[in-house]
């Protein structure tokens, strides 16, 4: 890479916290939707979506600069391919990821510096207290991460049963399943399955699905032939991802199956940069990490867990299902730390 492109690549990459806000800006006021129907110009959208036309023409230009939008002329702007994405509820929106990314996530990484000199989760550092925490008294910002997180949930699921058969069971229990995106997808390719959703109790309340709200570091319905925790390990450090486990392997029969649908870390990070991205998030947020496979055999171990085979779902769904069975738990740590004594808080 010559000095120029080095340079020019460099100052990109230190100004990406412009182009989050930028995002975040047309996504929260919906920009790309007024711009379904053809380009307009910056005062025409002003008036739609109730912005100072100067202060937002300027703020298009930006994402011109990026290729979000087409500046054309007579200071008109359209919607590239990039920027069809930002639309809402089109396929392949990231309408909610940019939402999460420069409203709830983006205060976050100003904790980082510390958190790496210091320990600690930069969220945490930054809110004073935990993102679930946070979540459970900002009701608005919990319901807009929950629909951020269906979205991706929906793309993974399509790939995840296309990947993995699940007629083979007939009861199943999503474990931490959110709004239960992948546990409808599983019952739809899947009808003799007869499957239950858990998570938070406020977060399963009022679902059209069967379910069961608890803490998952207590109990979770026990005797299903199959367990799921699709994105869940990944929210949290080791001792606690453990402890989950753990308690899905006190609920599970012994001749069940554990599947978890996670991202799972490539040997060098520019083979799988988003999961890469992904990991850097989980740290930033919750403490939690992306996992290479041998990182999940061992944590699987550690719970009494044998991981059989590592799956690979559709090309762009960025998660693998990582099939594990019940082993011999191992001599001495058959009974779970508590909470305190992981030092687990969220
Ligand atoms: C990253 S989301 C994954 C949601 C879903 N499985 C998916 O793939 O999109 C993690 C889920 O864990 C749930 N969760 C967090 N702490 C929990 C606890 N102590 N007990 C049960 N669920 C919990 C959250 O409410 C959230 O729905």
């Amino acid at each position: 890479m010559g000095m120029t492109s080095a340079a020019s690549r460099l100052a990109r990459l230190a100004d990406g916290y412009v182009v989050t806000q930028l995002l975040w800006v047309a996504a929260e006021l919906r920009i790309a939707d007024a711009l379904a129907d053809g380009p307009r110009s910056a005062k025409e959208l002003a008036t739609q979506v109730g912005a100072d036309p100067d202060v937002l023409r300027r703020v298009l230009r930006g994402l011109a600069a990026e290729e979000v939008l087409d500046d054309l002329p007579g200071d008109r702007f359209g919607l590239t391919a990039t920027g069809e994405l930002l639309r809402d509820g089109v396929e392949g929106s990231q309408r909610g990821a940019v939402l999460a990314r420069g409203g709830l996530y983006y205060g976050a990484l100003a904790g980082l510096l510390d958190a790496v000199r210091d320990g600690g989760v930069p969220f945490e550092l930054v809110h004073g207290r935990t993102f679930f925490q946070h979540l459970d008294i900002h009701p608005a910002e919990s319901a807009r991460f929950q629909s951020s997180m269906a979205v991706r949930a929906a793309r993974e699921a399509a790939a995840v049963v296309e990947a993995y058969d699940f007629r083979r069971f007939r009861t199943l229990v999503d474990v931490g399943g959110g709004t239960g995106v992948l546990l409808a997808e599983i019952l739809r390719a899947a009808p003799p399955v007869s499957g239950v959703l858990f998570d938070r109790p406020e977060v399963v309340r009022g679902s059209q699905l069967p379910h069961v709200g608890g803490d998952f570091f207590a109990e979770v319905p026990a005797g299903a032939e199959a367990y799921v925790l699709s994105r869940v390990i990944h929210d949290w450090p080791g001792a606690e991802a453990v402890a989950i486990l753990r308690t899905v392997r006190r609920a599970i029969p012994d001749s069940g199956t554990l599947l978890l649908v996670e991202a799972v870390l490539p040997a060098r990070a520019s083979d799988d940069p988003a999961a890469v991205r992904m990991d850097v998030h989980m740290l930033t947020l919750l403490g939690g990490q992306e996992r290479t496979a041998d990182e999940f055999a061992a944590l699987l171990a550690a719970a009494g867990f044998r991981l059989d085979r590592v799956m690979p779902t559709g090309p762009r769904s960025g998660v693998h299902v990582l099939v594990a069975r019940p082993a011999e738990v191992p001599r001495h740590s058959d009974r779970p730390r508590s909470r305190a004594a992981s030092g687990g808080e969220s």
